[in-house]
């Protein structure tokens, strides 16, 4: 799978100036504007962002004659003794389901990805981030700024709740979900870590009726939005 720095075709060690110019670069050639898409174009945009933010979060004594990139690398790498159940990110692409509703679109529909790429929606509620090892994807989507639902924390409910339409997760904690559900793409983002290097979700499933006894009292993500 492509890495950030894949993306921007820069080296790893790049340095902060290097990777602002390959940016400019990039971003105007899959610009939609350009000829490129609109897929494209956010796979660029959250690619330089994972560096920056890499970055950002890295620094510590020993990182600080790092270069940006040197440190986003070291963020993402497994530490001494951990499993290292991933050592590659995961590139993530995510809908919001309530825009299916919104659209007339189907869960089970042929191409709904491409369909919401080019759908001009807000970045809440289509885009792509990446998951770092050891990172579950509500800790990734938090990271980026998102407020995915959740309750628990715990997998004792189905608020987190999404759909898997490619790729795979693991959760490591799940006291919720059937067996059933969990064959029909059904994981808890709280605690579901990716074991697949890229992963198209649709989050926000809570209201699908199949979970509504599953559910507890929803409060962070209403809270979030109605503050
Ligand atoms: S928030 Fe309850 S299981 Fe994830």
């Amino acid at each position: 799978m492509e890495s950030p720095f894949d993306v921007l075709s820069v080296e790893p060690d790049a340095d902060e100036e290097a990777i602002k110019e390959a940016y400019r670069e990039t971003i105007k050639e899959v610009h939609p504007d350009h000829g490129g898409s609109a897929r494209e174009f956010q796979l660029v945009r959250s690619a330089y962002e994972e560096i920056k933010d890499g970055g950002a979060e890295a620094v510590g004594e020993e990182d600080e004659d790092r270069s940006p990139a040197e440190r986003a690398e070291a963020a993402a790498s497994p530490r001494e003794g951990e499993d290292p159940r991933r050592e590659q990110r995961c590139r993530v692409e995510y809908l919001n389901y309530e825009v299916l509703d919104d659209r007339g679109w189907d869960l089970d529909e042929a191409d709904l990805m491409e369909t919401a790429a080019d759908g001009g929606l807000d970045r809440e509620d289509y885009g792509q981030f990446w998951v770092r090892p050891r990172e579950s994807l509500l800790e990734a989507a938090e990271r980026h700024g998102f407020a995915w639902p959740f309750a628990c924390r715990g997998g004792a409910c189905a608020n987190c709740a999404i759909v898997v339409l490619e790729g795979d997760m693991r959760t490591r904690v799940d006291h919720v979900l059937p067996e059933e559900m969990l064959d029909e793409g059904f994981q808890l983002s709280c605690n579901g870590m990716p074991v697949t290097d890229e992963l198209q979700v649709v989050y926000n499933v809570k209201s699908m009726p199949e979970l509504e006894d599953l559910l507890l009292p929803p409060r962070p993500f209403e809270q979030a939005h109605d503050d």
